[in-house]
């Protein structure tokens, strides 16, 4: 007896047939055996049935469907939410997994975020904790939602600063880009220092320049303007840019602030400053409208001659060229400027120098620090590192993650103590491994404004900046 399934009725090529399945649909465009005895089956004439009795197996149907359109959604409140944990114990262990080669982990992160983020799935912070204003915080004369940032590099192509501000950040720093693109070092060059929860990385400001993010960003706030009613011209983004919609024109999210990072290529001389000033003008030209903190980068260890710019005279040169650009974009506001500095370059006259640079040159702040060419003892003390991981420390390259923490803090009260004092306050942003709420609230204490992260993230995964600003709350309440 033909059931009710094959009773359903498919058009194909201009009959009509009855099907039980997709997989009958497609053996049925197949010439086999099975092919003609189905449809010998379909042409017998059901004999007569009884009406069908509002049946138990239609209400067993209902409740199932219901369930796990329930369950789904019920899923997808808790994956996408920052404080799941499957975010650290599942998927971050998943991709390194997946993926040994931590650049390729790193890639899998970008493009994963950014689908997740097309399609609504991201994870992001429900209820909008930062509302009560416990954390908001002052920089520049704007109020921050909270003092927690993301360092640069982690979107070095500012593919994800959406999906990032949804984690929770009230700063995202994206770059650095170069004007020209450059591949950077040859691969592998991110190394994973699993005990310490650390990364040594010598990528080598690999860019696809800053005519791509420049080109990327507008996009961006092209939609935006579209999206918020301003229409879809160079009119709307001009006066998105110009603050009209309410939000700050880098960020495009009240209360958070988007920085933009710009380095020099490679093969530009170093001791031809002016060339060197040239191409960070060229980045701040394309990228300041788009920024509302424009960061100048002098010191990545991955690019040869690069911390040599940070002497004062040179570094001065190059600030004032930024500083200069930054104030010319054709936009109401003009974002502010950042220079980031390495914790290597810390004698007293080397922190000396790069204070009377800023000073003199009218830069805003000061981002302390970045990656170290030191190798800091292990945590916690006393702990001997496996074979494999003390070859990875012979590694070249930037070490990043929790050991730098000690020396970020007393770098921060340095700066902090001698750009005090005469001329314009100078913000502080610090970077060098921060890991909890604890060490965020250290380093605030210490003098900065803002506590930015990057390893923990890569090793905590998307729920790190919510629970750091949990930590944080926690402390304060103390
Ligand atoms: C893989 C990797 C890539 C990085 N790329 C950049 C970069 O392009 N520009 C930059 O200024 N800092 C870069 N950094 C440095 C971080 O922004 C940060 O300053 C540093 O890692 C110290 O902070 P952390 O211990 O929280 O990671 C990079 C760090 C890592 C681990």
């Amino acid at each position: 007896m033909a059931t009710r399934s094959t009773l359903r009725p498919l058009r194909l090529n201009g009959a009509t047939f009855s099907t039980p399945s997709h997989k009958s649909q497609l053996l049925l465009r197949g010439k086999g055996s099975w092919n003609k005895r189905f449809t010998s089956t379909t042409t017998t004439a059901a004999p007569p049935t009884a009406p069908a009795k509002p049946s138990k197996s239609r209400f067993r149907k209902y409740v199932f469907r219901t369930s796990l359109a329930l369950v789904l959604f019920g899923g997808y409140l808790y994956v996408t939410d920052t404080r799941a944990s499957v975010h650290k114990y599942v998927a971050v262990p998943l991709v390194r997994w997946l993926y040994p080669d931590a650049e390729d982990a790193h890639h899998a992160g970008v493009d994963g975020l950014k689908e997740l983020y097309r399609l609504g799935l991201h994870p992001r912070e429900r209820d909008s904790p930062d509302k009560d204003g416990k954390l908001a915080t002052e920089v520049f004369g704007y109020t921050l939602s909270n003092p927690i940032g993301i360092s640069g590099g982690l979107d070095k192509h500012a593919d994800i600063p959406d999906p990032l501000f949804e984690l929770g950040p009230a700063i995202v720093e994206v770059g650095g880009t170069t004007p020209l693109p450059q591949d950077g070092n040859p691969k592998p060059r991110v190394f994973r220092v699993v005990s310490q929860s650390a990364m040594i990385n010598r990528y080598g400001l690999n860019s696809k320049g800053a005519d791509h993010m420049a080109k990327v960003l507008k996009e961006r706030v092209r939609a935006f303007a579209y999206a918020h009613g301003f229409g879809d011209h160079d009119v709307a983004e001009q006066r998105v840019l110009n603050g009209e919609a309410g939000v700050p024109p880098g960020s495009l999210f009240d209360g958070k602030l988007l920085a933009v990072q710009v380095a020099k290529n490679k093969l530009t001389p170093e001791s031809d400053i002016a060339a060197v000033a040239g191409d960070y003008v060229y980045c701040v030209d394309r990228l300041a409208p788009y920024a509302d903190i424009v960061v100048v980068n002098v010191s990545s260890p991955n690019t040869p001659g690069l911390r040599g710019l940070q002497a004062a005279g040179p570094l001065t040169e190059i600030l004032k060229g930024v500083v200069g650009a930054a104030r010319k974009i054709d936009r109401k506001t003009k974002p502010f400027v950042m220079v980031k500095v390495s914790p290597d370059e810390d004698s007293d006259e080397q922190v000396d120098g790069i204070c009377h640079a800023v000073r003199e040159s009218g830069v805003d702040g000061v981002i302390v620090g970045n990656t170290t060419n030191r190798r800091p003892n292990p945590l916690p003390r006393g702990y001997v590192l496996p074979a494999k991981e003390q070859q990875t420390l012979t590694e070249t390259g930037g070490y990043s993650g929790p050991q730098l923490f000690e020396g970020t803090v007393a770098l921060v009260s340095r700066y902090k103590e001698k750009l005090a004092g005469e001329g314009a306050p100078k913000a502080i942003f610090a970077s060098g491994g921060i890991t909890t709420g604890q060490q965020a609230q250290a380093v605030l204490d210490a003098g900065a404004s803002v506590a930015m992260m990057y390893t923990a993230i890569t090793y905590g995964g998307s729920g790190t900046v919510t629970r750091v600003k949990n930590e944080l709350r926690e402390v304060r309440e103390k």
